[in-house]
């Protein structure tokens, strides 16, 4: 771990939070309220700790929320940093390797997104099960060594999936698979960026994750992450995404990811 690193982790134990955890997870837009499942919570502000992002989207917070789930010890991250924000693809980079020196060895994403199917509407929930960046943007552009190559076959892996389809049907919660076009954003897609990754074989459209993923990757952290539909792509089945209809995303699609995370922390 860099100097900075070690700062952070030497904050996050001054501020009372101590490892090993269970598991990482990362709230996105319109989640913050899942770290409520968090019992006695130790709470750091980003803004404390040295080389957290700083300066957050609106629709998110910017703390860690450290505590149990059920029986599992969870270190969350209420909001994240994207690349639109600072133009640094790597931004995430210093939490996603402080979860790692805190012990922790599974990172759960989560995230607002686009659905490009009709059948998955705005308050659905989608597993990711693979990726699609054509953007020629990437965190590990600029890193020396070998431990750039990073190879993304099962990159969200298969065990925990699994886990997850479980916990869904344990949970009543429908949770289809799909797979997850990472535009950088901020503008929105076109209508025609939207038919061509249709074509490509995306299910979901988005601006975050797939970064974290990369990162969490390179360092041997075992990923999942679970999309929350909050509108169809630009020009599908009447789709015009917003930032406002992502932010107001149905309470009940809220209530569907805790269930979900709830049942899978058991
Ligand atoms: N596109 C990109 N990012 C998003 C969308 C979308 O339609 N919805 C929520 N985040």
């Amino acid at each position: 771990m860099t100097h900075s690193g070690q700062d952070a982790l030497l904050t996050i134990k001054e501020w009372g939070v101590e490892g090993p955890f269970d598991y990482g997870l990362v709230l996105g837009t319109g989640l913050g309220p899942v770290a409520d499942l968090v019992q006695n919570p130790v709470i750091v502000p980003y803004a404390q700790i040295p080389g957290f992002p700083k300066g957050q989207v609106s629709g998110h917070s910017a703390r860690i929320v450290a505590g149990m789930i059920g029986k599992a010890r969870i270190f969350v991250m209420q909001g994240r940093a994207h690349y639109y924000e600072h133009g640094d693809p790597a931004i995430m980079r210093m939490p996603i390797e402080t979860m790692a020196a805190l012990g922790i060895k599974n990172l759960i994403l989560t995230n607002a997104a686009g659905s490009l199917l009709e059948d998955v509407p705005p308050g659905a929930l989608s597993l990711i099960a693979d990726h699609i960046n054509l953007s020629g943007v990437n965190p590990l552009i600029g890193v020396s060594d070998d431990s750039r190559f990073v190879p993304m076959v099962d990159a969200y892996d298969p065990d925990l999936r699994e886990a997850f389809k479980q916990a869904a049907m344990i949970s009543g919660v429908t949770l289809n698979e799909g797979i997850y076009h990472w535009f950088p954003g901020p503008s929105f897609e076109t209508p025609a960026e939207i038919r061509a990754s249709k074509m490509l074989g995306a299910t979901l459209v988005g601006m975050s994750t797939v970064p974290e993923v990369i990162l969490a990757r390179r360092i041997g952290l075992r990923v999942a992450a679970i999309s929350m539909v909050t509108n169809y792509g630009a020009g599908l089945f009447g789709g015009a995404p917003s930032h406002s209809e992502t932010k107001s995303v149905a309470t009940e699609a809220v209530a569907k990811m805790r269930a979900l995370l709830e049942q899978f922390f058991k």
